[in-house]
């Protein structure tokens, strides 16, 4: 007899976990006010995975993270270092909109942790870009943006060693000349990392 086959592709993967964020009513209080559960987009067998805080207004309506101005500033690094969105995966620690645009909270960001660590696991990049100081604490506890930004630090996740690019968050950087000129230097570090960690594989 022919056996059922699994379904457990990344696809898959990836909307059971939306499924799941929404039976579990993470941050019941930010999903009322919320028109969407923005989950991450992009190529799920992507090598770079970017993490940015929270959806603000555009992104709750449309349900996709980074689509206004700092997604589109977003956009304009991507093709600067040759790749497009649907080269990368692009998500964020906090998948609801919080009002107003205000930073997400301490608790907030502790309850979406675990599904974002789920959410890397699926896709399984080999550079972590994290936007920001919100989704960069989690990862690189103690360490400040402003003296590590730009710099590649190897870190254990799980079972997987994956590298942090910490980067300053685009909608920051957008309007501030000298941090804007800083995270394009630092973005366009990423092919010469992708290239260092595929040449170590080898
Ligand atoms: N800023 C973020 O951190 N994430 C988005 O999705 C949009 C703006």
């Amino acid at each position: 007899m022919q056996k059922v086959k699994q379904k457990n592709d990344k696809a898959t993967l990836l909307s059971q976990l939306k499924a799941d964020i929404k039976a579990k009513n993470i941050c019941a209080d930010l999903a009322e006010n919320a028109t969407n559960l923005v989950m991450g987009v992009g190529n799920p067998n992507a090598e770079v995975m970017f993490i940015g805080e929270a959806p603000g207004k555009n992104e709750d309506l449309q349900g996709e993270p980074f689509v206004g101005a700092a997604g589109k500033f977003l956009d304009e690094m991507l093709a600067l270092v040759g790749m497009e969105r649907k080269d990368v995966y692009i998500s964020n620690i906090v998948k609801y909109r919080p009002p107003n645009n205000r930073d997400p909270l301490p608790d907030e960001k502790k309850a979406f942790w675990p599904y974002l660590l789920q959410e890397i696991n699926i896709i399984r990049p080999k550079i972590i870009a994290t936007l920001g100081r919100h989704s960069m604490e989690y990862f690189l506890p103690e360490m400040k943006i402003s003296t590590v930004h730009g710099q590649p630090k190897r870190i254990r996740l799980g079972n997987d060693r994956v590298v942090i690019l910490p980067l300053f968050h685009p909608a920051a950087a957008l309007y501030n000349g000298a941090m804007r000129e800083t995270l394009i230097s630092d973005f366009e570090t990423v092919p010469e990392i992708i290239e260092l960690i595929n040449n170590e594989n080898k």
